[in-house]
């Protein structure tokens, strides 16, 4: 008689392209939370149970009463590059892999940092407001006046993918660029001059456009507080697109209040998807809702990744992208 090996059992914490999930459906049986927001975490907790793998996303936290919750599991695959919503400590306790998709969304997120700031230096939001709400009384010279880019200095706080994703395409708009990272900068990038290596206060004293892109660690959470900012120029932007707690959002609030920083544009927040009040009614600052890596290409390209990691590791192979 022929013994059939049944399907190793998968949690994905939310839909992902049909193309994508049907490579996983092929060869796992998949329990969908099919929801329109994030899974609740009681529903997590049950549907975790018996689960040998898991796809989740950054909205999900993983810790160790979810961990403990789901004793087959063998690997969590988070689909974002970011992973601070997992608990890896505990995970590699257990002996699970947590996987992430590094890579594959560099270039959208690096993308939507220079939309923000181009957005923030030229007023592209406020102007949008204005026209919508019938404030426009034509053209004048000194009306709605923005920061120019050629000049002036970018400077990079976590000089990793994509903050040298970022680095790069300084030149095309005539920056300089200054980093502070852990990692020494590369000798040069992409044929322009390489990043100048600074401590932190001395890039947030002499540049013009801060730019973030350090993961939330303990060592990043409100590491641009009320006194980075003071260090500011005052004719400098801020721009955030790697993770919320590492902005302590009040005191940007009060910082963007006070003239002393000119503005500053959040892709993430400390607690999403809630915003500092104190931030909506400031002209000076643009709001958009994490979309980083929000490309039909590069989200499906993470979903890729992500399926192909749990593939791998339920087959006995080697996880594609580990966590470090
Ligand atoms: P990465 O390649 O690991 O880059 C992070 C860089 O920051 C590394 O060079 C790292 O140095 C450095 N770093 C870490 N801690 C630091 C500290 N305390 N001070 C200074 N530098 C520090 O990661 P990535 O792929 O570029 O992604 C960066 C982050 O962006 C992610 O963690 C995620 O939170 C965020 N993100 C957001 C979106 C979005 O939708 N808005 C999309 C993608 C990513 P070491 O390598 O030496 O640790
Ligand atoms: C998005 O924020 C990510 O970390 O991938």
């Amino acid at each position: 008689m022929q013994t059939v090996t049944p399907k190793p059992a998968v949690l994905l914490t939310r839909r992902i392209p049909s193309d994508v999930l049907a490579r996983l459906e092929s060869a796992c049986n998949v329990d969908l939370y099919d929801g329109a927001a994030a899974i609740p975490r009681e529903e997590l907790l049950a549907r975790v149970a018996g689960k040998q793998a898991m796809l989740c996303l950054l909205t999900d936290t993983v810790d160790r009463q979810i961990l403990a919750a789901g004793p087959d599991l063998r690997i969590v695959a988070n689909i974002a590059v970011g992973y601070d919503n997992v608990d890896v400590a505990a995970a590699r306790e257990r002996g699970v892999v947590v996987t992430n998709t590094p890579d594959v969304l560099t270039e959208a997120t690096a993308e939507l940092a220079w939309a923000l700031i181009l957005a923030v230096t030229r007023r592209v939001a406020e102007g949008d407001r204005l026209v919508r709400r019938g404030g426009w009384r034509g053209w004048a010279l000194d009306f709605m006046l923005g920061t120019e880019l050629r000049g002036k200095q970018l400077g990079v706080i976590g000089l990793g993918r994509i903050g040298a994703a970022v680095a790069s395409r300084a030149p095309a708009f005539g920056m300089s660029v200054a980093c502070h990272s852990l990692d020494a900068p590369p000798a040069r990038t992409g044929g322009a001059p390489a990043p100048v290596a600074m401590s932190l206060d001395q890039l947030l004293a002499s540049s013009d456009v801060v730019s973030l892109h350090v993961p939330l660690t303990s060592a990043t959470r409100h590491l641009i507080d009320r006194r980075a900012l003071a260090r500011m120029k005052r004719s400098a932007y801020l721009v955030n697109t790697a993770r919320g707690p590492i902005v302590d959002e009040e005191a940007l609030a009060w910082a963007l209040r006070e003239g002393l920083i000119a503005g500053a544009a959040l892709d993430v927040y400390e607690r999403e998807p809630a915003v500092h009040p104190d931030l909506f009614p400031l002209e000076n600052v643009v709001l958009v809702p994490h979309l980083g890596s929000a490309t039909t290409e590069t989200r499906t390209a993470m979903a890729d990744l992500a399926v192909r990691n749990v593939l791998s590791v339920l087959a006995g192979g080697a996880p594609l992208t580990p966590v470090p």
